[in-house]
């Protein structure tokens, strides 16, 4: 499918390791799950063509490992792109401190739009309520959204808002 003559949105996922990264991007461009683990080694992406606003935009979305070891492509990674999806999974505490520490990372955090994802929300053992992710947001300008790569919930309206985000920027 031929999209419009403008260059694509960059929008880069950001996030520990094994907290759906990979997986919401499946969701999102295939709408698709996958419920076995393959670590993302270095860095993946994907294009989509879509509407967005009566316009038809190409989407790259970037995702990047979350293993300690390939972190250091970080800041490479962050140039040029329009958007950072960060993620976290809700039922573990370490991965939203994880995403609150690495906001700093861009060049001019105000200026760099974030949208803030709570992934796994149809498994049990809760431990960061959306409260708590909500207030994080209000401090940092982002936007936060409740998903579920594996039912689905709040995927579409999740990356439409990071979509709209990137349009924003380019
Ligand atoms: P890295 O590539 O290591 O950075 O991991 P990742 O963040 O890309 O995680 P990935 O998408 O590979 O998912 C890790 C595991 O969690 C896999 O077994 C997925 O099936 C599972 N998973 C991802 N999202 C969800 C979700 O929303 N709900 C449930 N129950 N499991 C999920």
């Amino acid at each position: 499918m031929a999209s419009a003559g403008r260059p694509p949105l960059k929008i880069l996922l950001v996030g520990s390791a094994g907290v759906g990264k990979s997986s919401l991007m499946n969701r999102f461009v295939h709408n698709r799950f996958c419920s076995r683990y393959r670590a993302t080694i270095g860095a993946d992406f994907f294009t989509k063509v879509t509407e967005l606003e009566g316009q038809r935009v190409t989407v790259q979305l970037w995702d990047t490992a979350g293993a300690e070891r390939c972190q250091s492509l970080g800041m490479a990674l962050y140039q040029g792109s329009h958007c950072c999806v960060l993620v976290f999974d809700v039922t573990v505490a370490a991965s939203f401190q994880a995403v609150a520490a690495r906001q700093a990372e861009p060049p001019n955090p105000k200026l760099f739009p974030f949208v803030l994802l709570g992934n796994k929300t149809d498994l049990p053992g809760r431990q960061v309520s959306a409260q708590e992710a909500e207030e994080w947001c209000a401090q940092t300008q982002a936007q936060y959204f409740e998903t579920s790569a594996k039912d689905g919930t709040g995927v579409a309206l999740a990356f439409q808002s990071a979509l709209q985000a990137a349009l924003r920027q380019q």
